[in-house]
């Protein structure tokens, strides 16, 4: 029978083989807590190791090691403290995503009874986050994918959340009508360009298409979420996007354009602008 000091080193050995130098360490132990189901993993004493659950290390190890991605073999991931489900069909929650998470807490904290919008919502991790930051009356998730809307539901139900799910296309007229006013939107929508989608790592060609790609420059999500929904806020809400490298002039001049105030950017931890937000001030006519 094979001890755990064995199987880890030949866990991290096809890792290692496979080119994969950060993390296999960790990555062997996540999959380690995951099968054994246990929190913390001694490698030196701990119980005997199972025929079946060596196969199982050895297999999920073995798929990691083609690049398929660790959050879709263990089936969740943490963003902002919180545990979300996941597989193939939803975006994984990013770590760069916390950075909208936490603009739009600092800004309404203070506030009460707010109705948020997510839109674009995929595994909910934005809106879910927000829900255990803020004092939310009503929160409305809008998503397009049926896939994704399986893992929405799933969190929602998994965090006793309040959210509501509307299934469809943020770009529908008739959908967006059934939306209350809000106090804030927020949007992580599908940024990358034609020329990102040629160069994607290996991991994230699992990802769906349809959560990545945002047209030619990457943009086409913002031109029609600005106009479209700007009529959706309250006087003086909130719109707060997450953007990707170098889109925050753009995105920026175009809610400016709309007649957003108070238009800024936000750093990611990297140092990188992640985020545009602005207050609308309603329509002045
Ligand atoms: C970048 S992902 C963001 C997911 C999630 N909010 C997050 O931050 O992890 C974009 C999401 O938008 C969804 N999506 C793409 N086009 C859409 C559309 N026209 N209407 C509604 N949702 C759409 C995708 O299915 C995907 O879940």
């Amino acid at each position: 029978m094979v001890t755990r000091k064995e199987l880890y080193d030949k866990c991290v050995r096809i890792l290692s083989e496979k080119g994969f130098s950060e993390n296999c360490g960790n990555e062997v132990s996540w999959v380690f807590q995951d099968v054994l189901g246990e929190k913390n993993i001694c490698l030196s004493s701990g119980g005997v190791i199972s025929r079946e659950q060596e196969e199982k290390i050895v297999s999920v190890i073995e798929r990691r090691s083609e690049g398929y991605p660790l959050q879709y073999l263990l089936g969740e991931w943490e963003f902002y403290g919180m545990r979300f489900k996941v597989g193939e069909g939803v975006l994984i929650p990013r770590q760069d995503t916390e950075t909208l998470v936490d603009v739009v807490v600092n800004k309404y904290k203070n506030s009460d009874s707010l109705t948020l919008v997510d839109l674009c919502s995929g595994s909910g991790c934005i809106a879910l986050a927000l829900e255990k930051q803020l004092d939310c009356e009503r929160i409305c998730c809008v998503e397009k994918s049926e896939k994704a809307v399986g893992y929405l539901r799933e969190n929602i139900a998994v965090h006793g959340s309040i959210a509501e799910v509307f299934v469809g296309d943020v770009l529908d007229d008739g959908l967006r009508e059934k939306i209350p006013q809000a106090d804030v939107i927020v949007c992580n929508p599908p940024y990358l360009t034609r020329e990102d989608m040629e160069h994607l790592q290996r991991e994230v060609t699992f990802e769906p298409e349809t959560a990545l790609y945002g047209g030619d420059d990457g943009l086409d999500f913002y031109r029609e979420i600005v106009r479209r929904w700007k009529g959706r806020l309250k006087a003086g809400g909130g719109l707060a996007f997450e953007i990707g490298m170098g889109q925050e002039d753009e995105v920026m001049r175009l809610m400016i354009q709309h007649g957003f105030l108070n238009v800024r950017c936000r750093k990611d931890l990297c140092g990188i602008n992640r985020c545009v937000i602005g207050e609308y001030p309603g329509n002045t006519m």
